[in-house]
C-alpha cells in the first residue's frame, strides 16, 4: 500500500517537521517525533469521502441555510441528550471523556440501544473489549431481549481504515469508536495512544461521520493530567467534547459538555449507575439534601440553576480550630480557590475572623458545581459554622459575593425560588436588584429577604 503523505510530530510540543530529526529543534525533546498523516490517509477513505469536482463556491441567504439544518438525532438517553442540545447531530464527531470506570462504554452502549429502538443502525468499533464481553454487559443491561441484540453490530477492531471500510459499506446511524487510544492507522508507525495516532484517527472517522452522514462518538479515557488524549490537538478535531465525571465510589455521574458547536456548554446531566447500567435522574428533588431534621451549624441550602434545570443543594462548611502550622483549607464539589477568597472576604467585610482555623466545606450527595451563586450559601455556611449558630432547615440562599462583601444578583432567581418552594422552603435570603432592574413575580408562601452586603446577609441568617 502506498504511503500517504505524513509528518513527524512531536509529542511534546506539536512542532511539525518533514522528516525525522532527533532532538525536536522546537524544544529540544529527545525521541519525541511520530510520524503523522498530513494528507487523507487511506485511498478507500478518499475514495468514498472525498469531493468529486470542484463545484463552485456559492452563498446562501441564513433562510435556506436554516432550512439545510441537520435534524437531531436523540440517542434515547434523555440526561446526554439534554447535554447535547437535543442529540446527536448526524455527520458530526463527538468525543465522550471522563476516568477509565466510570461509565463511558456502558452509557454508550445504552445509547446504541437508543438508537436501535428508534428504528436506527448502530456499529460499535471496540478495541478495548472483545464482543464477547460487550455482549456480557448488554446481558447485565437487560439488552438482549430488545431489537438492540439484532441492531447494534459488534467490531472488534482498533485500526480505523478496517473501522471506516465497515461504515461505508454499512451506513451506520451511529457508530461508536472506543476508544481514540486504542484506535490506529495502518498507514503510521507510532503506537496506539500517541499523538499522532489519536489525531490521525480522529481525522479519518470525522471524514467519515461528514462522507455518511453518521454520528460519530469517540470514547477518550482522561489521562492523570486531566487531559483527553494527550495534547489539546483532539479537541479541535471534533464538534461536541462531553464529559463523563463522578465519584468512582459513589454512583453520581454527571456529564458535562466542555464544547458544543451545536449547542450550549450549560446544561449539566445528572445519572446515577446501578445495577442496570445509567439511569437519569430527571427531577433531582432533594438528592442533594440531608435529610436529617434537626438544625446542625454550619449548613444551608443554596437554589441553583444549571444550565435551564433549577436544583436544590445543600452546602457543609466546618470551622475548626488549627493543631499547629498552616490552616487548612478542603473544599469538595466546590472551587478551593473560591473558599479561600470568600474566607477572606468574610475575615475583612464580616468581622468574621477566619485566618488561623482549619477549613473544610462540602456538597452534600458528591456533586461537583462552580456556580458563583454559591458564594452566599457557602459564606452563610462559613459563618454559621464558626459562631456556632444553625441556620434555619427552611430557609435557603443565593447569591455572588464580590471582594467588598457585596452581593451581585444571580440569573434566573423567580426559577431557583419556585423550585425551593415546590420543596418546602419558605425563606430565601438573595441579593437585592440592581437599581431599576425589572422585578420578577416571587412565588406565593415564599418570603424573600433582599440584601446589599454579606453582613446584611449574615445578620438576616444567624441573628444579632
Ligand atoms: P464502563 O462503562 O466499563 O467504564 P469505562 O468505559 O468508562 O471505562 O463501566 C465500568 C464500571 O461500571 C464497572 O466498574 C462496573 C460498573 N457498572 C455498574 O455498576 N452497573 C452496570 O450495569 C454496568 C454495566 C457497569
Ligand atoms: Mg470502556
Amino acid at each position: 500500500m502506498a504511503k500517504s503523505k505524513s509528518v513527524w510530530l512531536c509529542q511534546t510540543c506539536a512542532f511539525e517537521a518533514p522528516a525525522l530529526e532527533n532532538p525536536c529543534r522546537s524544544c529540544g525533546s529527545w525521541n519525541s517525533l511520530v510520524e503523522t498523516v498530513r494528507d487523507r490517509p487511506s485511498a478507500r477513505v478518499r475514495a468514498a469521502g472525498g469531493r468529486t469536482a470542484a463545484a463552485p463556491v456559492q452563498p446562501q441567504p441564513l433562510r435556506a441555510a436554516s432550512a439545510d439544518r441537520a435534524p437531531r438525532l436523540p440517542l434515547g438517553v434523555p440526561e446526554l441528550d439534554r447535554v447535547l442540545g437535543g442529540g446527536a447531530v448526524p455527520g458530526s464527531i463527538i468525543l465522550l471523556g471522563g476516568e477509565p470506570g466510570i461509565g463511558k462504554s456502558t452509557l454508550l452502549l445504552q445509547a446504541a440501544a437508543g438508537i436501535a429502538l428508534a428504528g436506527g443502525r448502530i456499529l460499535y468499533a471496540s478495541g478495548e473489549e472483545s464482543a464477547a464481553q460487550i455482549a456480557d454487559r448488554a446481558e447485565r443491561l437487560g439488552l438482549m431481549a430488545t431489537v438492540a441484540a439484532d441492531t447494534v453490530e459488534i467490531l472488534a477492531e482498533s485500526e480505523v481504515g478496517a473501522i471506516a471500510e465497515a461504515a461505508h459499506r454499512d451506513r451506520p446511524t451511529l457508530l461508536i469508536v472506543d476508544s481514540i487510544q486504542t484506535a490506529t492507522l495502518a498507514e503510521l508507525e507510532g503506537p496506539a495512544g500517541s499523538v499522532g495516532q489519536v489525531r490521525g484517527s480522529a481525522e479519518v472517522l470525522a471524514s467519515v461521520a461528514r462522507a455518511t452522514g453518521a454520528a460519530v462518538i469517540l470514547v477518550g479515557h482522561v489521562t492523570k493530567e486531566g487531559s483527553i488524549a494527550g495534547p489539546k490537538t483532539l479537541e479541535h478535531l471534533v464538534d461536541a467534547v462531553i464529559m463523563l465525571d463522578g465519584d468512582r465510589h459513589g454512583t453520581l455521574r454527571t456529564l458535562r459538555a466542555a464544547k458544543n458547536r451545536f449547542g450550549s456548554t450549560d446544561e449539566l446531566g445528572l445519572l446515577e449507575m446501578g445495577e442496570k447500567g445509567l439511569a437519569g435522574i430527571d427531577d433531582p428533588g432533594r438528592a442533594f439534601i440531608d435529610d436529617r431534621d434537626e438544625r446542625a451549624p454550619g449548613a444551608v441550602v443554596a437554589p441553583l440553576l444549571e444550565g435551564s434545570r433549577p436544583m436544590l443543594v445543600e452546602v457543609q462548611a466546618l470551622v475548626a480550630g488549627t493543631a499547629f502550622g498552616t490552616p487548612r483549607r478542603t473544599g469538595r464539589g466546590l472551587d478551593t480557590a473560591r473558599l479561600s477568597l470568600l474566607c477572606a472576604v468574610l475575615a475583612r467585610r464580616a468581622g468574621i475572623a477566619l485566618s488561623d482555623r482549619d477549613i473544610y466545606a462540602n456538597l452534600v450527595g458528591g456533586i461537583v458545581l462552580d456556580e458563583p451563586a454559591l458564594d452566599l450559601p457557602l459564606a452563610l455556611a462559613l459563618a454559621s459554622s464558626q459562631s456556632d449558630r444553625p441556620i434555619s432547615r427552611t430557609l435557603v440562599a443565593v447569591g455572588e459575593v464580590g471582594l467588598l462583601g457585596e452581593l451581585r444578583p444571580v440569573s434566573g432567581l423567580a426559577r431557583r425560588l419556585r423550585e425551593a418552594a415546590r420543596h418546602g422552603f419558605t425563606t430565601a435570603i438573595v441579593p437585592a436588584p440592581r437599581r431599576g432592574a425589572a422585578s420578577e413575580p416571587m412565588p406565593e408562601g415564599m418570603k424573600v429577604i433582599a440584601v446589599r452586603t454579606l453582613r446584611e446577609a449574615i445578620t438576616e441568617a444567624l441573628g444579632e
